[in-house]
């Protein structure tokens, strides 16, 4: 097994005012956090600057989406250069929300992707199959297709500033986690297919967070499956409980 510390991300999605943001900044500073753990919270991008001013320098921050270019006409969107600029390494892309309410394909979060990375920020690179999808057996087809358009652009010494986000679009803000062993599954064989697609280095290295659901009742068991390294986190993320997720390997 690669060497793969553990890594928690809050994904805050479209929540939070400023009041709403000290209070997450309270309980997060607080912690105590697990020294083995990376922590990232992703709060919306009006919000970067202000959380990333209030919260511990130890504690990452994404933004929850950005464009593929560096500036220009495109109004409503922010570019990787504004996120490093307000202190930010991180970017989530591809989220299901992206893909299906904003109607996002692989080849432009693929775009994104090349963009953000050579940019210098790092990337959580989401994909994630639909409940009809995995009744109709396809499950590993659509995740493995939507790894490969992110493969194409992650240049080889990108590798380590990505991390993959399995996250089951059935198990979103549903209430309904995927099992261990299903999220273990999935996990196990993206890993096996990485390295027959890409290298068994990436395939060993790369960390294969999980999200959907998780909160502080399911977190150990699902942290306790051997390609599990860690949770991208919605709902519970905003909420006093997710230092518990944070420390789910203690
Ligand atoms: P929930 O934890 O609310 O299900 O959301 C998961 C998610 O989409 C994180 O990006």
């Amino acid at each position: 097994m690669g060497d793969r510390k553990f890594f928690v991300g809050g994904n805050w999605k479209m929540n939070g005012v400023k009041t709403d943001i000290d209070g997450i900044v309270q309980f997060m500073n607080a912690g105590p956090l697990s020294e083995n753990t990376e922590v990232v919270v992703s709060p919306p991008a009006i919000y970067l600057d202000y959380a990333r001013q209030k919260l511990d320098s130890k504690i990452g921050v994404a933004a929850q989406n950005c464009y593929k270019a560096e500036k220009g006409a495109f109004t409503g969107d922010i570019s990787p250069k504004m996120i490093l600029d307000c202190g930010c390494k991180w970017v989530i892309l591809g989220h299901s929300e992206r893909r299906n309410v904003f109607g996002e394909n692989d080849q432009l979060i693929g775009e994104k992707t090349k963009h953000a990375l050579e940019s210098g920020l790092k990337v959580i690179a989401c994909i994630g199959e639909k409940l009809e999808e995995r009744e109709a057996g396809q499950t590993m087809d659509v995740v493995c297709r939507q790894t490969k358009a992110l493969l194409d652009n992650i240049a080889d010494d990108k590798w380590g500033n990505v991390v993959l986000a399995y996250e089951p679009v059935w198990a979103i803000g549903t209430g309904k986690t995927a099992t261990p062993e299903q999220a273990q599954e999935v996990h196990d064989e993206l890993r096996k297919w990485l390295s027959g697609n890409k290298s068994a280095d990436v395939a060993k290295n790369v960390r294969i967070i999980y999200g959907g659901s998780v909160n502080a009742a399911n977190c150990k068991d699902l942290a306790g499956k051997p390609d599990i390294d860690g949770f991208l986190v919605g709902g519970a993320s905003l909420k006093p409980d997710f230092v518990k997720i944070v420390n789910a390997k203690e």
